[in-house]
């Protein structure tokens, strides 16, 4: 995976037999066509006026780069190195919930595609299938959880104490959702999945969950989501009790200041998750990219950095990864690839991006990680960034 061709990847795509997307906006439209307007609208949209998702995208278009030449890049070392594993890429899966909506096999066409490319995984509270059966689905696949905090923390330990006997081998904390965004596409199209069952997944199978509920029926356990799943009062005291709970390393998502950063680390956390959980949560947020190098800087190299929302080409990948991200982890982009072909689309989507990086860290003039943090990127205005 880290021999780079020449051109031959591009040539494959185009001699394929049968013609995938091969651009985000490409994507969209096809799964746009392909899905009811209440699904489509959930998974596309952001919060309120899209100010934060048209930010994301912003800050990327940015950053171009100032390329060197004639060093051999035949060579492309795209590896990255996470909690003592290697990867062959610096793409993770981030947490999406309630994949049936895309597609009926849901989570586990996705995980199946994380252990084939051997990308890391992070699944969803709110998915449609529950943590147990993911892990089979894929047993060699890294996994990692991702937890919404409970109004009854217990369900919170309950829910980390299974992903860890269940071989997760993370849990990933979402701190920017202690109640559901501003959601406007939701109210037009009058469409809730939580509220149609498609969270079910990790509830069902929760043992202290399930006694909460005053008994076993639909409407019973839609309301005991709801009750849970948004928790205003989530503070640092939490995170340190569930650090203190668990063996796992645990990482926060949805930082996007320099000082909750530093708060982070100052209370044991092990990686952060730079993202504005692409655009669904606040509204009128700096794009995460905006964000990183500050973060980037306050982190100093002592935790891993992660960072999403708007990367959906190899080249957004690329400016992240050279502005200090460690990894990035991908949302959108392959959730329509799982809407128009479950597992294979997913991979389809994956491998075009990783395609594409590849090229391109080479043609920017680097042949590592590294080695790309050297590059230079200016600003739109030309001011030299770094
Ligand atoms: C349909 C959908 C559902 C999501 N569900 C979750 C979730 O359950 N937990 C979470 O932490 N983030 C969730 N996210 C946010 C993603 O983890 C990630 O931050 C975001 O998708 C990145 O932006 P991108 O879609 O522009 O790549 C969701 C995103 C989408 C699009």
């Amino acid at each position: 995976m880290t021999k780079t061709t020449n051109g031959d990847l591009l040539l494959k795509n185009i001699t394929a037999q049968s013609p995938f997307p091969i651009c985000f906006d490409d994507l969209e439209k096809a799964v746009a066509e392909k899905m009811e307007a209440g699904p489509f609208g959930y998974i596309r949209s952001g919060a309120g006026g899209e100010q934060t998702l048209r930010n994301n995208r912003a800050a990327f278009e940015k950053y171009s780069i100032v390329p060197r030449f004639l060093n051999d890049v035949s060579n492309v070392d795209t590896s990255i190195k996470l909690f003592g594993k290697t990867y062959p890429t610096p793409f993770l899966f981030a947490p999406v919930g309630m994949n049936k909506m895309a597609h009926d096999d849901g989570e586990l066409a996705v995980v199946r595609a994380a252990q084939q490319l051997k990308i890391p995984y992070i699944q969803s509270t709110v998915s449609s299938y529950g943590l147990e059966e993911v892990a089979q689905a894929a047993p060699t696949a890294t996994k990692w959880f991702q937890l919404y905090w409970s109004t009854n923390e217990e369900i919170a330990y309950s829910m980390a104490a299974r992903a860890e006997s269940a071989g997760f081998e993370a849990i990933v904390l979402t701190v920017d959702t202690v109640m559901l965004g501003w959601r406007e596409e939701d109210v037009r199209n009058q469409f809730s999945p939580l509220k149609l069952g498609y969270a079910r997944g990790n509830y069902i199978n929760d043992p202290v969950f399930m006694a909460s509920l005053p008994d076993e029926s639909f409407e019973s356990y839609v309301q005991g989501v709801l009750q849970n799943v948004f928790h205003p009062t989530l503070n640092w005291e939490n995170v340190r009790e569930l650090k203190r709970r668990s063996n796992l390393p645990i990482l926060l998502k949805g930082i996007l200041h320099p000082e909750d950063a530093k708060l982070a680390i100052e209370n044991g956390i092990d990686g952060i998750i730079v993202s504005n959980h692409g655009g669904r949560q606040l509204d009128g947020v700096v794009g995460s990219l905006d964000a990183l190098p500050a973060i980037v800087k306050a982190v100093n190299g002592q935790i891993p950095i992660i960072l999403d929302s708007g990367v959906y080409r190899g080249m957004d990948a690329l400016k992240a990864l050279s502005l200090g991200a460690d990894a990035v982890a991908i949302g959108r982009p392959f959730v329509y690839g799982l809407a128009l072909d479950g597992q294979h689309g997913v991979e389809k989507v994956m491998t075009n991006l990783y395609d594409e990086l590849k090229v391109s860290i080479a043609l920017a003039g680097a042949t590592s990680l590294p080695a790309l943090r050297n590059i230079t990127l200016v600003k739109k205005d030309g001011v030299d960034e770094k």
